[in-house]
């Protein structure tokens, strides 16, 4: 379990319980195909009941719908990442978590999720560190769309690192049809097996 910046991470390899589950949460499970899903919905939703038993928030994980202003959910291997928010969010409109493990995004593919700033600066990172580079880009990239609430009608590309270097740093919604969004703040740290990012959306107010 990690805090920073008022946002706690918490991480599950295990699913719940059957005997644990809501009635919402079993009615959402019964919708879900297939036993690899169900078994990676109910290892997030593990992560986050216990995320949100540590920020003392009602802890029926049904009743979160997705983007949420204070909590996330990734899932990837058999590892699953929630973010709460803990403290009082404040300007904090929205929170977003990526985690990825042995994976890493075909190079060709970064013209599909950063900008030509983003490229630009990846065409001067040494190829033997840029794998590393482009994995925790995508993890920034998919954190930053899961905090904006207002992402419905959004694409990876059209948010913009401030410092595409920086494992901490601010971002912005910098194309696409609503470029008005909310500022975001987001952190990465690397993994033995990849990368987890964490973005907070801030109202302008
Ligand atoms: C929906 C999306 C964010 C899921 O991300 P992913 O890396 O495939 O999967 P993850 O395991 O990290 O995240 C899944 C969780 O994201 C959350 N989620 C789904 N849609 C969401 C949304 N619109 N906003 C915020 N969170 C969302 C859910 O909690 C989901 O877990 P659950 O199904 O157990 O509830 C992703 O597929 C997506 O749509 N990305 C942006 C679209 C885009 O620009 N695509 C172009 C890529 S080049």
């Amino acid at each position: 379990v990690t805090a920073t910046a008022g946002v706690l991470l918490v991480t599950s390899a295990a699913p719940l319980g059957s005997r644990e589950l809501s009635a919402g949460e079993s009615a959402q499970l019964a919708a879900l195909p297939g036993e690899p899903r169900k078994r990676t919905w109910l290892t997030a939703r593990r992560a986050l009941r216990h995320g949100l038993a540590a920020a003392g928030l009602p802890g029926d994980t049904s009743a979160y719908r997705f983007p949420h202003r204070v909590a996330s959910l990734s899932h990837s291997a058999e590892l699953a990442v929630a973010a709460v928010l803990v403290a009082d969010p404040g300007a904090a409109v929205g929170v977003g978590v990526d985690v990825e493990l042995d994976r890493t995004p075909d190079v060709r593919t970064a013209q599909f999720f950063l900008t030509e700033a983003e490229q630009a600066w990846l065409d001067t990172v040494p190829g033997d560190v840029r794998p590393a580079a482009l994995v925790r880009l995508w993890t920034v990239k998919e954190a930053l769309f899961k905090a904006d609430p207002g992402n419905a009608g959004t694409v990876l590309r059209d948010y913009g690192l401030g410092d595409p270097a920086a494992y901490r740093g601010a971002a912005a919604r910098t194309g696409g049809p609503m470029s008005a969004g909310p500022e975001f703040r987001y952190v990465s740290f690397a993994l033995p097996r990849g990368a987890v990012s964490v973005a907070v959306a801030l109202s302008h107010s």
